[in-house]
């Protein structure tokens, strides 16, 4: 069965293409030379960003379409940034001035508690749509450790391992809110499909 990948991040083609290896289902995305619409994400959850992708992008091809929607949410700073992470500060903000506003909210505040949440969608063109949420626990650290990784990875923490997701690259695929997201739709996709 044929599924299409809503993403324009090849790194996202090459990891949800790896997880699904070896299932019935043959990934195509745009290095297939299949052009989308830009989705605006304007919801005000992850899921409402996913299933909002999922479902225009299913419609446009035509296709069973996966999206996924994700971000870092701050206990103390009532789950900011969350749909907002990629432009914290500001359309097209880079990493470095989104982690730099990360750490002044936190300045003078004790409490660390921090996740990273994705949510994939599969939509189908008939408008149905499924979601499954990852999350991933840690702490938000004032000063940047490692060089891997993206986004807000240099600051959050991790105590079991004692490395932040920039320090442990590839332990961060097995145990991201990604890669748990990933898992779930793998266990939930033949079902929904009816095949397997
Ligand atoms: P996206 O929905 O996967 O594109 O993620 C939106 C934003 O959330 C990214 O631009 C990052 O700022 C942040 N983010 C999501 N996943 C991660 C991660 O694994 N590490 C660090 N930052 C992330």
């Amino acid at each position: 069965m044929k599924v299409f990948l809503a993403t324009g991040n090849k790194k996202k083609i090459d990891e949800i293409s790896k997880i699904l290896d070896g299932s019935n289902i043959e990934i195509l995305s745009i290095n297939d030379g299949i052009e989308i619409p830009e989705v605006i994400e304007d919801g005000n959850t992850f899921e409402e960003n996913s299933k909002k992708k999922a479902l225009e992008i299913a419609k446009f091809t035509n296709m069973i379409t996966i999206a996924d929607d994700s971000g870092l949410c701050v206990e103390a700073l009532n789950n900011e940034p969350g749909v907002y992470s990629a432009r914290y500060s500001g359309e097209n903000a880079t990493d470095a001035e989104n982690n730099k506003k990360l750490v002044e909210n936190l300045k003078n505040v004790k409490n660390r508690k921090a996740k990273f949440v994705t949510v994939m969608t599969l939509g189908k063109p008939n408008g149905e749509s499924y979601s499954f949420r990852g999350e991933v626990q840690g702490e938000i650290i004032d000063i940047s450790r490692g060089k891997d990784g993206f986004g807000y990875d240099p600051h959050f923490y991790v105590e079991e391992y004692d490395k932040t997701f920039a320090e442990m690259p590839e332990i961060k695929n097995k145990i991201s809110h990604r890669a748990k997201a990933l898992n779930a739709l793998k266990k939930g996709i033949n079902e929904i499909l009816n095949i397997g």
